[in-house]
């Protein structure tokens, strides 16, 4: 049904007719309603008395909440945090995993995912099980495989950051809970255009840098925790994730307890008045289009790309089996020689990995743009 897709959306973004944008697996544009708004919160700073102690509270809630409907869980639950990598360190710190016990990770996963937990192997004297490219691209029943009682922890994303090769998560979820094993999520590439049910998944972390799917600024993310780990020991112990910080006037008051649920992990200076308004924006307007629609839409997308793509001689993962908001297309022969060049003077932005090439298209992308992309392609072959 195509009625139901959203139409392009171009004009909330600030992109140059020449320029086709299909990158947003790299970094997404900004809205322009987010630069409007990042740039009146970087003035503020120029007038200090202008930012109140309350402003270090309502912006904080504000991005907070937005996140938590995103993902279908409270505001309680949600950290602010900088990077993927600083919630998964969070999660490893806060995860039990024995001497001897496994650590499940994709081959080839995002490094943020992989080195937080190398660590934590080598200090509890565990080990990393690396789930390999399964042959026929479904990483579900690869990961079922290899998911048991010796699995500690399974650390995953909800679709490879190269391919957009799927995981169902629920079925994940279900397994690890029969198996006793934690599942952290690191979804900086799929939340905001692939749904997730929360609910069912029941991840004991899940980590999202913000800059991507989320359309926010760099340096901002988010950090969902189950009420069962919000007990847990925080990476850094600043003023304000703790009881009381409201009351400016009393802050050497020392205080032992925490603002509550997951805010305790907050990052220092968690209250960023020029990137929190750009944040927000992104999220106010992902949730005005619907998580669900933008997928179906994007899906729509990238299945007329596989499809002219596949008319040049060029493969992708069956659309069951990638998230719908990405494609890796291969090549039969190894990528064409003159490829590189050619993107980057007609100024067509995808990724180039190995043999394959990334493509992310999102809503601001129009049909010149996808003309652009066949154009170099075909020039190419
Ligand atoms: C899957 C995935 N996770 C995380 C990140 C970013 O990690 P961090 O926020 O730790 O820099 C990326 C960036 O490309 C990514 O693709």
């Amino acid at each position: 049904m195509t009625s139901d897709l959203i139409p392009c959306q171009r004009h909330l973004f600030d992109l140059p007719e020449d320029v086709a944008y299909l990158n947003c697996a790299y970094m997404s544009p900004l809205l322009r309603a987010a630069v409007e708004a990042g740039q009146a919160a970087a003035a503020r700073k120029a007038r200090p008395w202008t930012i109140r102690p309350e402003d270090f509270f309502g912006q904080s809630e504000r991005a907070r909440s937005l996140f938590a409907e995103l993902v279908g869980a409270r505001a309680d639950d949600v950290a602010i945090v900088p990077s993927a990598s600083y919630g998964l360190a969070v999660a490893a710190a806060n995860l039990p995993c024995p001497e001897g016990a496994r650590i499940l990770l994709l081959a080839e996963q995002f490094p943020s995912n992989v080195y937080a937990w190398r660590e934590l192997a080598g200090r509890a004297g565990a080990e990393l099980l690396t789930v390999p490219r399964p042959a026929d691209g479904d990483w579900t029943r690869a990961v079922l495989e290899s998911l048991d009682e010796r699995v500690a922890i399974a650390a995953l994303p909800h679709c490879h950051w190269t391919d957009g090769g799927l995981l169902d998560l629920a079925a994940v979820g279900a397994r690890c809970r029969e198996t006793g094993s934690a599942l952290v999520l690191d979804l900086t590439q799929s939340l905001g255009a692939w749904p997730l049910d929360l609910a069912a998944v029941q991840p004991d972390f899940l980590a999202c840098a913000g800059y991507k799917w989320l359309l926010g600024p760099y340096s901002l993310g988010y950090l969902y925790v189950a009420p069962r780990h919000q007990g847990g020991q925080p990476l850094e112990h600043n003023w304000i994730a703790r009881r009381k910080s409201e009351e400016f006037s009393r802050l050497i008051d020392y205080q032992d307890g925490y603002q509550p649920g997951a805010r305790r992990f907050d990052m220092g200076e968690r209250s960023n008045f020029a990137l929190l308004p750009v944040s927000i924006a992104g999220l106010e307007q992902l949730l005005a289009w619907g998580v669900e629609r933008i997928a179906r839409t994007l899906a729509h997308r990238t299945a007329e790309i596989a499809a002219r793509a596949a008319a040049l001689g060029l493969s992708a993962a069956p659309a069951h089996l990638r998230a719908g908001h990405f494609l890796g297309l291969r090549f039969p022969g190894g990528l064409p020689e003159a490829l590189p060049e050619r993107l980057s003077r007609e100024q067509v932005h995808v990724s180039l990995r190995g043999d394959s090439l990334r493509v992310t298209p999102h809503l601001y992308n129009h049909q010149q743009d996808l003309e652009r992309l066949f154009g170099v392609l075909q020039a190419s072959l």
